[in-house]
């Protein structure tokens, strides 16, 4: 798709220049599409160039995608997938008119970005890291699985549970020492979770967990967690307006208050949301 229906901002390595030079981060720029293809039926794996998202991304941190649709004034949040060099991957399904625009994209369109945002995972302990994905929570999961299998100190086991369709199996198997997956027809994580406690007690580091998917398996797994002393963190998926604190679109109630989950998470523990069992 060409973009003739916006006026695009300024070019990514333009913005990104002028914003270091002045100390600040770079705001909303364009960048170029560099890759779109369908990972299966419904989710999209869209490839950006954006050097700055690629250089200073940790994972759960999201970037947000302007839709051209002048009628859709926000934009659209999603959890960075990957980095490739200059190149970040997304990896979204179509749920609205946004994602459906952005489906079709093609490699060579322009599109406006802003990025990286929000609070990533904190990955400073050497663990044996238990990524616990559901559905469309799965991405900011494959980026983590990519950033700790450089690390010597760290072990990493996934724990994917999916709709239907395995559509992350594949990408993350490279970067895991043990994979695991099930479909709503088999049961759900916790079920998995279960299966795989005594492998995780024999992995020489702590288990800690860090989870994203939709809101009741994320409470069903910090509610496993906690039972076992585990630590969890949990990244939040909220309706959100800007992304980066101004609009108090995507507040979440914790017995420490009202949070931002754009700019105080998305990642919480599971002490801060009040989630253990
Ligand atoms: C931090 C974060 C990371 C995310 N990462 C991913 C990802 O990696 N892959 C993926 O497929 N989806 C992800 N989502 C959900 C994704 O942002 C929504 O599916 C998308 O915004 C829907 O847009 P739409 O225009 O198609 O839908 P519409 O229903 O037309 O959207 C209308 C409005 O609601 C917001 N909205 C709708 N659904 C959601 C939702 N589930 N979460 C947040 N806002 C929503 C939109 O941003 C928009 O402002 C993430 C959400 C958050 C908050
Ligand atoms: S989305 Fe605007 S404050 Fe969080």
């Amino acid at each position: 798709m060409t973009a003739t229906s916006f006026t695009p901002t300024l070019p990514a390595q333009t913005v990104e220049r002028e914003a270091h030079e002045a100390g600040r981060k770079p705001g909303r720029r364009t960048v170029e599409v560099v890759g779109a293809s369908m990972l299966s039926h419904g989710i999209f794996r869209l490839v950006i160039r954006d050097p700055y998202v690629a250089r200073h991304a940790s994972p759960a941190q999201f970037v947000n995608l302007y839709p051209h649709d002048a009628r859709m004034m926000l934009p659209r949040p999603f959890g960075v997938a990957g980095v490739d060099g200059d190149d970040v991957t997304l990896i979204y399904q179509i749920v609205g008119h946004g994602t459906e625009e952005f489906s079709t994209l093609e490699a060579g369109d322009a599109i406006d970005a802003l990025g990286p945002l929000g609070k990533p995972f904190d990955l400073g302990k050497p663990a044996n890291y238990v990524l616990v994905g559901g559905g469309l929570g799965v991405p900011p999961l494959l980026y983590a699985a990519q950033t700790l299998c450089r690390r010597d100190d760290a072990r990493v086991t996934s724990v994917f549970g999916y709709r239907d369709e395995r559509f992350a199996d594949e990408l993350v198997r490279g970067y895991v020492n043990a994979a695991h997956s099930i479909t709503n027809a088999e049961g759900n994580v916790v079920d998995l979770l279960n299966d795989i406690e005594d492998e995780l007690k024999v992995a020489a580091q702590p288990p800690v967990i860090l989870s994203c998917g939709p809101t009741p398996m994320m409470r069903a797994v910090a509610a496993w967690a906690s039972k076992r002393g585990i630590p969890a963190q949990l990244s939040l998926e909220a309706r959100m307006g800007c992304g980066y604190g101004a609009c108090v679109a995507c507040v979440v109630d914790t017995p420490s208050g009202r949070l931002k989950v754009c700019k105080d998470g998305p990642v919480f523990t599971t002490e801060q949301l009040g989630w253990a069992a």
